[in-house]
């Protein structure tokens, strides 16, 4: 069901100190330059979604110096209705902003029916990130990224089709996903080789999640490959919203959404713990998760979501501290075990 788009029609102009407060960071040994802070529409701009309350957030974010948005082919639900939706509002307040903008598209997951809407062909691969131009009216997304890897298609094929990709113009940089560190480090051999150099990896890291650590942060660094570290705040488990049970309409109270309201309880102890840090350190625990990734230079931006521009305020006001002593880090690390 489409719901009918009741948006402000009212002009955007963003505010002319949109970027004094925002950090910026090179993205690896690239020219681009990200937000420390991203902003993602995984959820909240699918169809079932209030198309209002995310304008005002993407404006809210935009004003606040953001100038990066994430998409995929299939967020929503139902699978495309972010990009499409994204679209409108681009259409509406931010297409004098395009320069201004990376935009970001991915393919990887089960998009359509059939044995070339899934995973790493070039068939498949080639035909999204079409099909995300025309969703979202676009003629280029700034970056294309091989959502996840395909243990079945030849890593050479993936890595042309990005190519290909790039050299069509459809998009300006190429990136990849949720690679391990081996993999992902012949990925970024073969792109080079292809003369389309690998961008940035997009990785799950958080408190929660810190697999990267082991060595694709270091196999990131070493190629000059940006990392850009999604649902850094696992979903918005590490945040003080659960720590008096599941609120109505947060994400764990919903359906349709990858957290478990179990996860979160088998959680809640050290939630409770790492907020009691947040505060004596002066931080929201949701803002201590951030500042906690963005501590290491390694990483260019945190890819969050919010559903309210009071949640997204509150994580932009991470940047404000990302020092920390050595016996807070010690005390994170005995609670995260
Ligand atoms: N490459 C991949 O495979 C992949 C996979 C997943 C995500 N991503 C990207 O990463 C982006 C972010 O992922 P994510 O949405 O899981 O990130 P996240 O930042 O970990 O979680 C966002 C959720 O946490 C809650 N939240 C955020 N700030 C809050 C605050 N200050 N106080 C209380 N609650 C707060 C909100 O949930 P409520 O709705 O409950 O309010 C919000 O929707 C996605 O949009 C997508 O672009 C990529």
């Amino acid at each position: 069901m489409r719901i009918t788009d009741k948006t402000n029609p009212t002009e955007f102009r963003a505010i002319e100190e949109r970027y004094d407060d925002m950090t910026y960071r090179r993205c690896g040994q690239s020219g681009i330059l990200l937000p420390a802070i991203s902003l993602g529409l995984w959820h909240n701009y699918g169809y079932l979604d209030n198309l209002e309350k995310g304008r005002n957030i993407l404006r809210y974010a935009f004003d606040s110096g953001i100038t990066h948005f994430d998409l995929a082919n299939n967020y929503g639900p139902p699978y495309g209705s972010a990009e499409e939706n994204f679209g409108i509002l681009l259409k509406r307040d931010f297409a004098k902003y395009r320069d201004e903008l990376i935009i970001s598209s991915k393919a990887g997951f089960d998009m359509w029916s059939g044995p070339y809407g899934n995973y790493g062909s070039r068939k498949y691969l080639v035909s999204s990130c079409d099909q995300s131009l025309k969703r979202m009216g676009l003629d280029y997304v700034d970056i294309f990224y091989h959502h996840r890897p395909d243990p079945d298609t030849p890593l050479e094929e993936t890595m042309a089709a990005l190519d290909h990709i790039v050299r069509q113009g459809k998009a300006l940089y190429a990136g990849i996903s949720n690679y391990p560190a081996e993999m992902a480090e012949r990925a970024v051999n073969i792109l080079k080789d292809l003369g389309t150099p690998c961008l940035i990896h997009q990785a799950k890291y958080s408190m929660f999640e810190r697999w990267v650590e082991e060595d694709l942060l270091d196999v990131l660094e070493k190629k000059g490959i940006g990392c850009i570290a999604f649902s850094p705040l696992a979903q918005g488990m590490l945040t003080n919203k659960y720590i008096d049970g599941i609120p109505e309409n947060s994400r764990a109270a919903k359906s349709m959404t990858y957290l478990e309201k179990e996860n979160v309880e088998a959680n809640l102890s050290k939630i409770k713990q790492l907020n009691e840090i947040a505060l004596n350190r002066g931080q929201k625990l949701s803002q201590m998760a951030l500042s906690w990734l963005l501590k290491d230079d390694r990483i260019t931006s945190v890819l969050i979501g919010a559903s309210s521009t009071n949640q997204l305020k509150e994580n932009i006001e991470a940047l404000d501290n990302l020092v920390f002593e050595e016996d807070e880090i010690r005390k994170i690390d005995e609670v995260l075990g």
